[in-house]
């Protein structure tokens, strides 16, 4: 975003540099009508050309400000520590959590004395050394979630995930929300982002393999009644009197069902 915006104005101001001269060219041509009509019209192209740009490069760099703002759900869920420990007390003692940036997550969790684990959905190209560290441990594996996790039923005393749902259909939302539910003891908690929020940049689609469907609360609630979950309504209050002590607005919907 910031290379686009050095671009625009030197571009702009290039252009707009080649107008006086042709302004110029035009007025010492007044002794031929002919060839100041030829001018008028050339004068008239870079005018054209240049509102054409313009407008281009405009669009262009709205469209990149409006993608360039989606935000990680998984910050969100390392904000919320404090607060999910609070609304879990020991269920928070062996936790997995899935979606991207788990590693930041997991040593997040280590770090206030959990154990932890966590699965990466999608690439792990570009990371850092305490990244890779945790994935050669074993704390963090990548693996699709359209497949069974390869653990054992209530593995986990609780499971978190987050961004990854909204990345797929309905079709394998029906097989993988049953299966993270399976896995957790005490719970499962939902961070997704909200409708009318563009997450993914462009250049991360590739990454998610297709658009996020974010849906809304009401969706959600629907869908856990649809699919048996229920809701966890202890965790859910001590979630909410927790958030509003700590002053915690987190930018993702939060759910908490029952395993
Ligand atoms: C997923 O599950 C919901 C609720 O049980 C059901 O209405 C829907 O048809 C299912 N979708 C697919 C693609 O199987």
């Amino acid at each position: 975003m910031a290379s686009r915006r050095l671009i625009n104005p030197s571009r702009r101001a290039s252009d707009s540099g080649s107008l006086p001269l042709v302004g110029s060219l035009h007025q010492k041509s007044r002794s031929s009508p002919l060839l100041s009509i030829g001018l008028v019209v050339v004068a008239a192209f870079f005018l054209i050309g240049y509102s054409l740009r313009g407008s281009g490069g405009f669009a262009s760099e709205k469209e990149a400000i409006s993608i360039g703002q989606g935000v990680s759900c998984s910050l969100d869920v390392i904000q919320a520590m404090p607060i999910l420990k609070k609304a879990y007390g020991d269920s928070m003692r062996k936790v997995l959590h899935v979606g991207p940036d788990s590693c930041a997550v997991v040593s997040k969790l280590l770090k206030e004395d959990s154990e932890a684990w966590g699965v990466e959905p999608y690439d792990l190209e570009d990371t850092d050394s305490s990244c890779k560290s945790l994935v050669r441990k074993g704390f963090v594996r990548v693996a699709d979630i359209k497949f069974p996790l390869p653990y054992q039923p209530k593995s986990f005393s609780l499971v978190i995930v987050s961004d990854s749902l909204d990345y797929l259909s309905s079709k394998y939302l029906n097989k993988t929300l049953p299966d993270l539910a399976r896995v957790s003891a005490d719970g499962l908690v939902i961070f997704a982002g909200y409708p009318g929020k563009q997450r993914a940049k462009v250049s991360e689609l590739a990454k998610f393999g297709r658009p996020a469907k974010l849906r809304s609360s009401s969706w959600w609630i629907r869908y856990f009644v649809q699919t048996g979950l229920q809701e966890n309504e202890m965790a859910i209050k001590k979630f909410e009197e927790a958030s509003v002590k700590n002053s915690y607005k987190p930018s993702c919907q939060i759910f908490h069902v029952t395993s």
